[in-house]
């Protein structure tokens, strides 16, 4: 049986790295993206992933994309809630609208999303749905109250979403990536990326959007059904928390 995932903003950084893992372990992939149409059309190009657009801070948006990919690849058995943006400034400096974009676009878009798969989970009685938080919901980050609230959020979506699913054969986890070598990162001042986060990393590098990839696969298949309301952490030492 070929399992259906969807992986949101599937198309660039970290996503399009999970949407080609997930491919490769024999899923069928649907990747959704937001605004991007060349890299869209030209990751479908170079993968045969079939690229699907919507904004997934919209629900209505998101149950539209959501009954086209189920006609077309089927009913979803994974759902890998990893499209995100940032909006840093420290408080003082941040508009409302930089604050709503991010709960919006980081948060609502789990509920939304998770939402919308949850019944036909419980009715097939099998689910993974994977969350891309970030170490800086789990740490806190300077420029980052946004962020780090809604990755934070995240993690409570999912301790809370792991009891509901458990009898269920639905499993709900966390990735929190630590500071990944994408266009996300890449966007951080270089000053501040070599002079206060690079030192930080005890493995003293850049992880590779691959290396969240593997852990979100892992956390897909069935070697993972006994692991629920986890958080995984692949930062390099950045943030050891046990
Ligand atoms: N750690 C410690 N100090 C920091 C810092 C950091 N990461 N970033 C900034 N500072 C310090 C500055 O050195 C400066 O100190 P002084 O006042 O002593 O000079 C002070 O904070 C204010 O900094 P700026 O003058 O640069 O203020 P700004 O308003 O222009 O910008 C900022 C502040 C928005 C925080 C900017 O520095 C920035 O973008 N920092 C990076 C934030 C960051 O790490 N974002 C992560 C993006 S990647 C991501 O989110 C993916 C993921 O999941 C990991």
């Amino acid at each position: 049986m070929t399992r259906v995932a969807v992986v949101t903003g599937g198309t660039r950084g970290i996503g399009h790295a999970i949407s080609i893992a997930l491919k490769n372990k024999g899923y069928r992939v649907a990747a959704n993206y937001a605004g991007n149409d060349a890299a869209a059309q030209q990751f479908q190009v170079e993968t045969g992933i079939p690229v699907y657009k919507w904004n997934v801070g919209d629900y209505d948006a998101c149950a539209k994309g959501v009954e086209e990919v189920t006609k077309a690849l089927g009913p979803i058995d994974v759902l890998v809630n990893n499209a995100g943006i940032t909006r840093d400034a420290m408080l003082h400096k941040m508009t409302p609208e930089q604050w709503r974009e991010v709960i919006n676009v980081d948060l609502d878009s789990i509920f939304n999303m998770s939402r919308l798969v949850i019944d036909s989970m419980r009715n097939r009685k099998f689910g993974r749905i994977i969350n891309i938080s970030s170490i800086n919901g789990r740490k806190g980050q300077m420029g980052q109250t946004n962020y780090s609230a809604a990755k934070a959020g995240a993690h409570g979506f999912t301790k809370a979403l792991a009891f509901e699913g458990a009898s269920k054969g639905i499993t709900v986890n966390t990735v929190a990536p630590g500071y990944i070598n994408t266009e996300m990162v890449a966007a951080v001042p270089k000053e501040v990326l070599d002079t206060k986060i690079i030192p930080q990393i005890p493995v003293g590098r850049l992880g590779e959007a691959e290396e969240i990839a593997r852990a979100v696969t892992f956390l897909a298949s069935d070697d993972a059904g006994f692991i629920t309301g986890a958080c995984l952490d692949v930062n390099g030492g950045h943030y050891i928390a046990l």
